[in-house]
């Protein structure tokens, strides 16, 4: 999340968002971006759609290959090779260089970053894909709202409907690259989630949702919030196409992490039936969620909440969890701390070595080397798999 307080750069527009607006940064690296930050400064949040365009399995491993420069084969990477689901085996380099040289005087990997613009980077086909560009839909209810332009390939392209440059209670409303990493991996591993029911926790637009319910039978998508749902399910609307070649069904409910119970409110267009409770809790075998760690009573609260929906589930899950590291300067250690990260960290710690009576967890984390189906980049992103032993 990037605190939007850009200040005043030498001939550019001063740019000030109120001190509590955060902005994700998938929409960062479009053209005209000043220009149109400038505008969102001055409208409040308008709604945009921005099309996400879905590579192919094989121009996904090939940008995967071309991303994976400098990676040694550590038992992560090996267990994937084994198992053939890893798009490459060697640790050389795009041009041929080997690991060895890449090792400083103490045998330390010196990691080469990735060029941060297309510019930066020639003759490398991951840049024939399409710049990810948000269109306005509308501006309060009164501006015209824009035609959605008919995408040549409904099965390739995700629509979504989302916000920018939000307070940090509206977080949901954009999309964030702990979505597209989850979605990737979802993508490149479908057998793991063929016709399962899936749980997503703060699904915020419904990115991941969407994408696992090509492949899920049933994904219960959640998240706080009347109208954040509300946009969550023109989302699935707007994608009954792309989800159209597959059978799963996704149901948007309410879901918070702050209240012990399933909503049930029958004035709620988002509670939950007793037939939903029943399906959830029997069949769930998959939890989800992307880039929810980023305030550390939210992430007590989620992990309490993992705990209570898995020791409540009539067989054993296994829990999928993506996110940035955030590396913030902090005026109490006079230092770049990742505290959200950390905090994190010691709530999986305790995670897994505390065993609810039911069963005991393992936490282990999954190199972001699987192939990228979508645009952007990947630089502080995680993802963690949690599973789970019954205990007897
Ligand atoms: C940074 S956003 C991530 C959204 C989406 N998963 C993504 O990656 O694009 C965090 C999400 O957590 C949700 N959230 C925050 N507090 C929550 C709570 N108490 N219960 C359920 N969801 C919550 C927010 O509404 C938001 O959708």
């Amino acid at each position: 999340m990037k605190h939007a307080d850009l200040g005043e750069e030498a001939g550019m527009e001063v740019i000030t968002f109120t001190k509590d607006t955060v902005l994700s940064d998938i929409h960062l690296h479009i053209p005209h971006k000043r220009h149109l930050m400038v505008r969102l400064n001055r409208v409040g949040q308008p709604v945009f759609q921005t099309q996400f365009k879905i590579l192919s399995k094989e121009s996904a491993s090939q940008s995967a290959k071309e991303d994976c420069v400098s990676i040694t084969e550590n038992e992560d990477i090996k267990q994937l090779n084994e198992s053939g689901s890893l798009p490459f085996k060697h640790t050389t380099q795009n041009d041929g260089q080997v690991i060895e040289d890449l090792l400083d005087e103490d045998g330390d990997l010196e990691v080469q970053r990735r060029p941060r613009c297309p510019s930066e980077r020639s003759g490398c086909q991951r840049f024939d894909r399409d710049v990810v560009c948000p269109t306005i839909l509308r501006i309060g209810c009164d501006d015209q709202v824009e035609e959605e332009e008919e995408s040549s390939n409904n099965n390739e392209v995700v629509k979504i409907e989302h916000t920018m440059a939000t307070p940090l209670e509206d977080v949901g409303k954009q999309i964030w690259r702990g979505a597209f990493l989850l979605a990737d991996y979802i993508l490149g591993q479908q057998d793991l989630f063929r016709g399962c029911t899936v749980l997503e926790l703060g699904a915020g637009t419904g990115f991941t949702s969407i994408i696992m319910a090509t492949v899920a039978k049933t994904v219960y998508c959640t998240d706080v919030g009347h109208d954040l749902l509300e946009m969550c399910e023109r989302n699935l609307v707007l994608n009954r196409s792309f989800m159209g070649k597959a059978d799963g069904q996704i149901k948007v409910k309410e879901l918070d992490w702050l209240k012990n119970q399933l909503c049930k409110d029958a004035e709620n267009p988002y509670s939950w039936t007793e037939d939903d409770i029943a399906d959830f809790y029997d069949h769930t075998t998959v939890i989800i969620a992307a880039d929810v760690f980023y305030d550390d009573d939210l992430t007590d609260a989620l992990f309490k909440t993992l705990s209570q929906i898995t020791h409540a589930l009539r067989s054993p899950s296994t829990i999928y969890l993506s996110m940035e590291r955030r590396y913030n300067f902090t005026l109490r250690y006079m230092d770049v701390t990742c505290d959200a990260y950390n905090h994190f960290r010691n709530c999986l710690n305790n995670f897994e070595t505390t065993a609810n009576g039911k069963q005991r967890w393992s936490a282990k984390e999954i190199q972001p080397v699987f192939p990228q189906f979508l645009s952007y980049e990947r630089e502080h992103l995680e993802l963690w798999k949690i599973t789970s032993t019954p205990l007897d």
